[in-house]
């Protein structure tokens, strides 16, 4: 049986559905599976009514006979706790486990994550059948690792129950003990909102238009990641009593309103991720998130995952065209995208990857959400490409267990992503840096990874990037704003975006000079601010002699101390006004910028402080590939993967070894269209 995420193996799998099918096909599919390359399967996480068809009933035969199957074959098995579905007979007899929407009317029951965390029949029941399949399964020498539930908060990331409600009276009394204190961090006093009971506190609810105290949906999304995580944590506790050692715990992100990287670090031993590329090509897709990187904007997502756990596996990765049978259509993946999605993920740092799902469901929603197979069973171009896939990853196990190598890092934290998702304000600056610097980096070739902070950060985990960017630090605390002045100090670059430090951590904006708490490290005196106007085009700032473009919102600054102008703004009523500040603190310096950072703002910075192209020496690259970077000791690998569907040829300026073919190589290569390679260099003392 394979053991995945070991350090030792890359390694393939597939979601199996073994309800979905006539058991007579276990067998055959098992072996097909074996045969192609798979090593493990997931099953159960929809499976609820097979375990406990009535309330109190347990069976355990349909999953012991799978289990035998699969033990038969060879096959390793990733057990699901079943919660993401709850049965009809429990939602029915015990409605009050459905969510509700925001006029606190209850859905009903159907589809999936129907259920909300905080009902205490369903913590009941979920604890319960936790349990039972824990005691049971759990020890059976097939299953290699256990998955909590299905994508905690996909779709459903916002609950109004009445349980809900409830819940969120105790999280709030815990958070501030009396009411006068809420009311004090809500700043109630706006719009006559004060409260005189705990019992006039609700979720947010509908109001005359739409909108609620921006202080009471902060607070309230961190209410809905805490009982998320509460949730699972409820359930990682009962799965180690009964677990074989050695045996990993995971559930599949990453979504909305969770602190992913908390309840990872409280209740699993990985994070596990599921990437659907293919969603760039929908038909529908919405124009203002699509943009010309196309699928290769999962890198993007993959470096989110990475933050969380630096190796990770792919429980669902795309392998045929996605859609419900009412939203999501689009075209089957190219000949050799099914491959290059794959060599994406393992790039940034997957070194399992399974399939969703081994063949098409022929019933239900995700009829045309299609798998390696389709209904018909034949075998087909996606189970070829399958097959050649396994071939390449029998050649990558040196590099398991070795870690992405970023040139440079983004700080997040969660109050401010958070406060993104519910401040217009913020989301605009948010979404345009999160792209830009994103694009930025691999248009140059500049690998990078997000660092999530919170007061609890130490200055070491810093301390590995040189330089880091935070584009939009709009909530500062006291704590974070030392780390930074200890990080800029023992010698670190930051760059700072506009907005920097005019809220608090209640979301309200303090009486202080802009750039609040980090007036100190950053030099600079926010003197007035604006969004940029429609009628006035792009604005930019001169940087001695280059353009930087400066979208969407311009601080217009001043300099304190020994900081210096570097850029100024080149039009508006606040031409030849600062909009470049740096500033010498410590060992290190301080960049602040006075608009957000687009895809060419970025590279500006990224060439200018010498970030950009940090392989340059070793590869010429068209734009159109991404370079990625794994290290193990001296050793690294470079993944160079062509997104388009034209052939394009790179060249390697030094010797390295094709990890595919096991040959050494230099000089001029060409990648086929969605071709992807894999190269090995030792590099001392990098
Ligand atoms: C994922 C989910 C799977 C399946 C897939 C395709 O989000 O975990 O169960 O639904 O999407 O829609």
């Amino acid at each position: 049986m394979e053991r995945i995420l070991k350090g030792d193996k890359i390694l393939l799998g597939t979601c199996y559905y073994p309800e979905h099918w006539e058991r007579g096909l276990w067998k055959d599919d098992l072996s097909r599976m074996k045969k192609h390359g798979i090593a493990a399967v997931r099953v159960a996480e929809f499976a609820w009514n097979k375990v406990e068809p009535a309330e109190g009933q347990y069976t355990f035969g349909f999953f012991d006979d799978f289990l035998e199957t699969a033990g038969a074959a060879d096959m390793a098995v990733i057990f699901c706790t079943p919660t993401a579905a709850p049965p009809a007979w429990l939602t029915h007899r015990y409605p009050e486990v459905l969510n509700a929407d925001i006029n606190g009317l209850s859905i009903h029951h159907g589809e999936r994550r129907h259920y909300n965390y905080n009902a205490y029949a369903y913590r009941r029941f979920a604890a319960i059948i936790t349990e039972k399949i824990a005691e049971h399964y759990g020890k059976h020498p097939c299953i290699i690792g256990w998955q909590i539930d299905n994508e905690i908060n996909c779709g459903t990331d916002e609950f109004y129950s009445a349980s809900d409600t409830a819940a969120f009276r105790e999280f709030l009394k815990k958070k501030y003990q009396t009411l006068d204190n809420l009311n004090t961090a809500w700043g109630t006093v706006f719009w006559n909102q004060t409260y005189t009971a705990w019992d006039e506190v609700f979720v947010p609810r509908k109001t005359a238009n739409n909108s609620h105290s921006p202080h009471l949906v902060l607070d309230y999304y961190r209410f809905v990641s805490e009982s998320a995580r509460s949730f699972v944590k409820l359930q990682s506790d009962i799965l180690r009593k009964y677990i074989k050692s050695g045996d990993f715990i995971t559930t599949n992100g990453i979504f909305a309103n969770l602190d992913s990287h908390r309840m990872t670090a409280e209740s699993l031993d990985f994070i596990t991720y599921d990437s659907y590329p293919d969603f760039a090509y929908c038909l529908n897709a919405d124009p203002v998130h699509s943009d010309d990187l196309n699928d290769r904007k999962w890198s993007r997502h993959l470096s989110e995952v990475r933050s969380i756990s630096k190796v990770f596996g792919i429980m669902e990765q795309q392998s045929g065209s996605p859609g419900w049978n009412t939203r999501m259509e689009a075209p089957q993946p190219r000949p050799g995208q099914m491959a290059l999605w794959t060599m994406q993920s393992i790039a940034h740092g997957a070194d399992y990857v399974s399939y969703f799902r081994w063949r098409t469901c022929a019933m239900g929603t995700e009829i045309y959400w299609h798998g390696i197979l389709d209904y018909s069973n034949r075998d087909n171009r996606r189970l070829a490409e399958l097959a050649s896939i396994y071939e390449k990853t029998q050649t990558l196990s040196g590099l398991a267990g070795s870690v992405y190598e970023a040139a440079f890092g983004v700080l997040k934290d969660y109050d401010n992503v958070w406060d993104s998702r519910l401040d217009a304000w913020h989301r605009r600056l948010d979404e345009v840096s999160g792209a830009g610097i994103f694009q930025a980096a691999q248009l140059t070739h500049t690998p990078f990874d997000y660092v999530y902070i919170d007061d609890s950060t130490t200055l070491e985990v810093l301390s590995k990037y040189p330089v880091l960017f935070y584009p939009h630090a709009v909530i500062m605390t006291e704590k974070r704003a030392e780390l930074l002045e200890k990080y800029v100090e023992s010698g670190g670059v930051l760059i700072l975006g506009c907005r920097a430090a005019y809220k608090d951590v209640t979301g309200k904006c303090p009486m202080v000079k802009l750039p609040g708490l980090l007036q100190n490290l950053s030099g600079v005196d926010v003197t007035e601010y604006t969004f940029t106007a429609a009628d006035e085009g792009m604005i930019s700032v001169d940087w001695d002699g280059t353009e930087l473009e400066a979208p969407v919102f311009n601080d217009i600054l001043e300099p304190l101390g020994n900081a210096r102008v570097l850029g100024r703004y080149t039009k508006s009523y606040y031409a030849s006004s600062p909009a470049l500040i740096v500033r010498e603190y410590g060992k290190g310096r301080v960049y602040y910028f006075g608009g957000t950072f687009s895809r060419q703002g970025a590279r500006v910075f990224l060439e200018k402080l010498g970030v950009a192209g940090p392989y340059r020496d070793l590869f010429e690259l068209p734009e159109c590939c991404e370079l990625a970077v794994r290290r193990k000791g001296d050793a690294r690998f470079f993944f160079v993967l062509n997104y388009t569907k034209e052939a394009v040829r790179i060249t390697l300026k030094r010797e390295m070894t094709d990890l595919y073919t096991r040959q050494s190589v230099s000089g001029d290569i060409e990648l086929p269209a969605y071709g992807t390679g894999v190269y090995a260099a030792r590099i001392e003392n990098g």
